[in-house]
């Protein structure tokens, strides 16, 4: 495969105190992938999401989205040049409707203040455009006849949904979600992985982090690691999934999770899968 990257990050270093919550020399996301970033609690997975997209300052290094040069714009330049993200805790307004909250997404296009002052017509125009694609969004994510509820009256579950619907309401090129399915039940989790599926199908770039090895193996196209700030190793799932480096990752952080046994489980899973097709 020729390299198309859509984000391109070098020595990106944000520190707390002592802490170096990141530390990364060199990450790139493909474009039109699906990208899982993965490593233990406090890997700095999130922090390293709060940089890129301009809800958090670097200490170091460069990125650039889409060929431009992007370090340390602030996140609603960001959002706006196409490069959108959730957050692991969503942000839904809940005194707001669902509907009011997706258009609070709705693109603000530079001097818009003016134009809408100025012409009044064409605010109204692009306000109408705004809710027909929010509609047709909640449509998308099953949440249609919720448009008019509070947002505060949704499941944990749905709110998921609308962040993820809310961030698609610009038509970003890269979308990256933060534990999108954490702590969904797993038939919702499945939806959402056939919504991530979709976006890429769509031709859009997924960036998510995820725990579940099992939903990452069974999605993503690429995989990082990161580990103590660091990303540890990056490459096919399958490939990565067996990488001792990063059982090591795991193991070392995460004494609960082995990760040995995942893959062992998974490897018995799909050489049970060929024994299938062979036979049958
Ligand atoms: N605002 C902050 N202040 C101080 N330390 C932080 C802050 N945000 C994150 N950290 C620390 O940075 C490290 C990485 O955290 P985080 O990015 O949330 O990891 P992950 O998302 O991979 O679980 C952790 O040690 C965490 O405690
Ligand atoms: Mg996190």
């Amino acid at each position: 495969m020729t390299s198309d990257p859509v984000l391109v990050a070098e020595r990106v270093v944000r520190g707390f105190g002592g802490v170096r919550a990141v530390d990364v020399e060199h990450l790139t996301v493909e474009r039109g992938t699906i990208t899982a970033l993965i490593g233990p609690n406090g890997a700095g997975k999130t922090t390293l999401f709060n940089v890129l997209t301009g809800f958090d300052r670097a200490d170091g290094g460069r990125w650039s989205f889409d060929g431009t040069d992007v370090t340390g714009l602030p996140a609603h330049r960001i959002a706006r040049l196409g490069m959108v993200r959730t957050f692991q805790l969503t942000r839904v307004l809940g005194r707001l409707t669902v509907l009011e909250n997706m258009l609070v997404g709705a693109r603000h296009q530079p001097g818009e203040t003016l134009r809408r002052a100025l012409v009044p017509a064409l605010w109204k125009g692009k306000r109408a455009a705004d809710v027909d694609r929010a509609r047709e969004l909640l449509d998308r994510f099953a949440l249609g006849a919720k448009a008019g509820d509070h947002a505060a009256s949704l499941s944990g579950g749905q709110r998921k949904l609308l962040e993820m619907a809310r961030a698609l309401m610009n038509e970003p090129t890269l979308v990256m979600l933060d534990e999108p399915m954490a702590g969904v039940n797993p038939a919702l989790a499945r939806s959402l992985l056939d919504h991530i599926t979709a976006l890429r199908d769509e031709g859009r770039t997924v960036l998510f982090v995820e725990h579940d090895l099992h939903l990452v193996k069974s999605v993503s196209d690429r995989v990082v690691v990161m580990a103590q700030g660091a990303v540890v190793t990056e490459g096919a799932p399958d490939t990565v999934l067996r990488d001792p480096a990063v059982v090591d990752a795991y193991l070392g952080a995460h004494h609960d999770t082995d990760l040995r046994e995942i893959i062992a489980r998974e490897t018995a899973r799909e050489t049970a899968g060929e024994t299938a097709e062979e036979t049958g």
